[in-house]
């Protein structure tokens, strides 16, 4: 038997050797995994140079304090991704700006804002973006997001040089008239690194992790579709206000000199729907005075396209015969015929 009171060499080395097991087992060995856990999923694109200084932007700014990027495994996060975030979304901003910085903190506790994982995907629109930031109520009535107004520049008309992004602000919100807005490289890089938030696929063969649905309140989860039953009708209205009314506005009416509107559009009014499911589709850009408007096959399937625009084809005073999914399919064959819905 080991005297710990009279041998003092070895009370040194139990406790030297209790201290590399523990440390092995706390430490070194989920250490190991978590390395493995975390590597980049094979799709996933590296940060460009600018998305990281938009990170930092992100960062300075304090939008921490509103908005969180992660999705939870929780039945109300679905509509926030694809799938619920893992490690490996977080391989490339987790690394340490410098060695005086630790790694941002991007996950977040506070949602006052909609998550912003999948935001890059949701609204992909530069102009919206810009616009948004500086002034959310331009675009969102209702907003308590603060304007970031700092981030941009207002110059007389004649001061705007070639390459400045200029921001799609209404005519009528704008102080001065002839003045122009137009962004701050930190604006620029800010909006480069939001465009980036997207959720990229898990590599095939892998087992995503799954949404747990809500319990009912007799503590049984709330029953699936039966395999083979009809799906819910998709409802027309709730896409629009998801997804086009963010920049249509929910009336439709549209923003002048931003997007156009809905209510009273020609193309929506054309008898023949096919010019409509193409740009909902595709996207629509060319015309002067507005900005792209961001194709919707990798967000919509057919079912959603043909919903939202026979609602948008029988709403806020337009009238014209509506389509069908089977007719979405057929175009986005030819349109988008890498998109998968
Ligand atoms: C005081 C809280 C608050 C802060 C701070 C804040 N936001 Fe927001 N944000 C909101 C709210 C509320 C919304 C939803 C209404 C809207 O779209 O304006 C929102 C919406 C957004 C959206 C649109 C999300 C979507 O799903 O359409 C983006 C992008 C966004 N914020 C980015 C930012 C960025 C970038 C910052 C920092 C520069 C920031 N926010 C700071 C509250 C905040
Ligand atoms: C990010 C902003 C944005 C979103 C979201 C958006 N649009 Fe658009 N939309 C635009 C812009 C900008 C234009 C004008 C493009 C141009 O003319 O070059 C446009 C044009 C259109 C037009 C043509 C209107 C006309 O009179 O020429 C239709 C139809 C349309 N959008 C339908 C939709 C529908 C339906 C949705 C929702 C599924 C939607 N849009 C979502 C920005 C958006």
């Amino acid at each position: 038997m080991i005297n710990f009171h009279k041998d003092h060499a070895n009370l040194v080395n139990v406790a030297l050797l209790v201290f590399a097991l523990l440390s092995t087992g706390i430490a070194v060995a989920p250490a190991l995994t978590m390395q493995d856990n975390n590597a980049p999923l094979p799709d996933m694109p590296k940060m460009t140079d600018q998305e990281r200084r938009g990170l930092s932007v992100y960062v300075a700014e304090g939008c921490i304090g509103c908005h969180t990027q992660q999705v939870r495994n929780i039945a109300m996060d679905k509509t926030w991704g694809d799938r619920p975030s893992i490690p490996s979304d977080y391989y490339f901003s987790k690394e340490r700006p410098n060695i005086w910085q630790a790694t941002p903190s991007l996950l977040g506790s506070e949602r006052t804002g909609p998550d912003l994982t999948n935001v890059g995907k949701r609204q992909a629109s530069e102009a919206w973006q810009m616009l948004h930031l500086y002034n959310p109520r331009m675009v969102v009535k209702g907003s308590v997001m603060p304007r970031y107004g700092w981030l941009f520049q207002e110059v007389d008309s004649a001061q705007v040089k070639p390459g400045d992004v200029v921001v799609a602000v209404p005519a009528d919100k704008l102080d001065k008239p002839g003045m122009k807005v137009i962004a701050t490289l930190r604006a620029k890089d800010l909006v480069a690194y939001l465009l980036s938030l997207k959720q990229a696929p898990l590599p095939s063969g892998t087992v995503a992790p799954e949404f747990i649905e809500t319990p009912a309140p007799n503590g049984k989860a709330v029953a699936a579709a039966a395999p083979g039953a009809a799906p819910a009708a998709v409802d027309g209205s709730a896409v629009f206000s998801q997804v086009c009314a963010a920049c249509h506005q929910p009336d439709a009416k549209g923003l002048p000199g931003a997007f156009p509107p809905l209510a009273g559009s020609p193309v929506v009014n054309d008898k023949d729907a096919l010019k409509m499911v193409d740009i909902v589709l595709g996207g629509y850009t060319g015309r002067p005075g507005y900005g792209p408007m961001p194709p919707q096959a990798e967000n919509l399937n057919d079912d959603e396209i043909a919903a939202v625009i026979n609602y948008v084809k029988s709403h806020f005073g337009n009238d014209a015969p509506p389509t069908d999914a089977a007719t979405v399919k057929s175009q986005r064959a030819v349109i988008a015929p890498q998109s998968v819905k």
